[in-house]
């Protein structure tokens, strides 16, 4: 199989195209990416010159680009991870966020539209259902209930998917994955900043009460998901992904402080984020179910291996900190700050 795989120098899709590779199940993946701030080459190192890898890079929304690439590729499916991915970014600069997940994701569906692509997997979130009271758990019917820029551009971007399904029988699938964790993050995200900030005994962020809960899903698990997905899942369907694990914000940092061996003095209470939801929940029951997939990882092991990752891994999470997208974390961080 040929793959076109977008976002795959970020967390998630590198993970993704080095899982394809390594496991040989993709003869060939074109890794299009725009190297935004959270791009990174590095993470695909371990696959660089493998034979079925090719590094293209584009923007999603560059429309001219993606024909080009379209046609000369010809891949046998696309699994689409490109986008703005962070919630707080996407509330202090909205404009980025709807450029890509939107108008990016519309001119991929349309190449895919025309190219008569075989398959096409885009890569969602479970935070497209907002805020869920307790006891209750989203299942794919879910109503969409949006909060944040970052989640209603990605509302936006799974029903005009689905609508590539309906009206001209794109053979589209929708996975919506819970909070992923695990090597190569971008440290703005709860898990890898408050590990790389805990091993530089930096103060660890705990917006508002630290109470919110989120399901965490270890990266390979929603690698291993996808894949499941894009060989098993049926046209026009939404999947739900999930790790089984809800945890309250706090509880993570303090088996983060657990971890990492430091103390909870370093734990800061901050501002909380504006329109914050309070609680994701959701059912895998239909992926199970219909390909047999289940999340392998416990948290305790995947949170390990994560910060032993980050601890051997000082120097690309430095690089990071302080090299050419300083001002990108920076701006992020200051945001923070009470
Ligand atoms: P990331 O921010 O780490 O990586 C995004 C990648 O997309 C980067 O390599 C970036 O360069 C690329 N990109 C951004 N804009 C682009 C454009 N216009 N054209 C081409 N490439 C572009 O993101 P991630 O955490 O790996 O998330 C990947 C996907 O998974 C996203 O669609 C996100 O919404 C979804 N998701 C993420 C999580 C999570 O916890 N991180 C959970 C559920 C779903
Ligand atoms: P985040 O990793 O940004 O993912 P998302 O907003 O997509 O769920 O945040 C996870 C949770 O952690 C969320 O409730 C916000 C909270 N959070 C903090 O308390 N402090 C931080 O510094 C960050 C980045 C997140």
């Amino acid at each position: 199989m040929k793959l076109i795989v977008t976002g795959g120098a970020g967390f998630i899709g590198s993970s993704f195209v080095r899982q394809a590779l390594r496991e040989g199940w993709a003869e060939q993946v074109v890794n299009l990416d725009k190297l935004t701030y959270a791009g990174n080459l590095e993470n695909v190192q371990p696959v660089a010159e493998h034979r079925g890898y090719k590094f293209v890079q584009a923007d999603i929304a560059d429309t001219g680009a993606i024909e080009n690439i379209f046609a000369e590729e010809a891949p046998d499916a696309v699994v689409h991870f490109a986008a703005e991915s962070h919630v707080d970014r996407s509330i202090h600069s909205p404009a980025p966020v709807m450029q890509t997940n939107l108008l990016g994701t519309f001119t991929l569906l349309e190449a895919a539209r025309r190219h008569k692509i075989a398959r096409f997997v885009h890569v969602s979130t479970d935070e497209v259902y907002g805020s869920i009271p307790e006891p209750h758990e989203a299942d794919e019917k879910y109503p969409l209930q949006t909060s944040s820029p970052y989640s209603a551009s990605k509302a936006g971007s799974d029903l005009l998917a689905l609508s590539y399904f309906t009206t001209y029988k794109l053979n589209v699938s929708v996975t919506r994955a819970s909070n992923n964790y695990g090597p190569y993050q971008f440290p703005e995200k709860l898990i890898p900043l408050m590990i790389s900030n805990a091993l530089e005994d930096k103060p660890l962020p705990v917006y508002g009460d630290g109470q919110q809960v989120r399901d965490w899903l270890f990266v390979e698990d929603h690698c291993r998901a996808i894949r499941s997905v894009l060989e098993k899942g049926g046209a026009g369907e939404v999947y739900n992904v999930g790790g089984n694990c809800s945890l309250p914000n706090l509880e993570v940092v303090q088996r983060i402080l657990h971890a990492t061996g430091k103390p909870a003095s370093l734990i800061t209470r901050v501002a909380d984020r504006p329109g914050h939801d309070r609680r994701y929940a959701l059912t895998n029951a239909k992926l199970t179910a219909q390909t047999g997939w289940q999340p392998e990882m416990t948290f305790d092991r995947g949170l390990a291996l994560t910060v032993d990752w980050y601890r051997s891994n000082h120097d690309w999470v430095k690089r990071i900190k302080t090299g050419e997208y300083r001002q990108f974390y920076e701006l992020n961080y200051s945001q923070r700050a009470d």
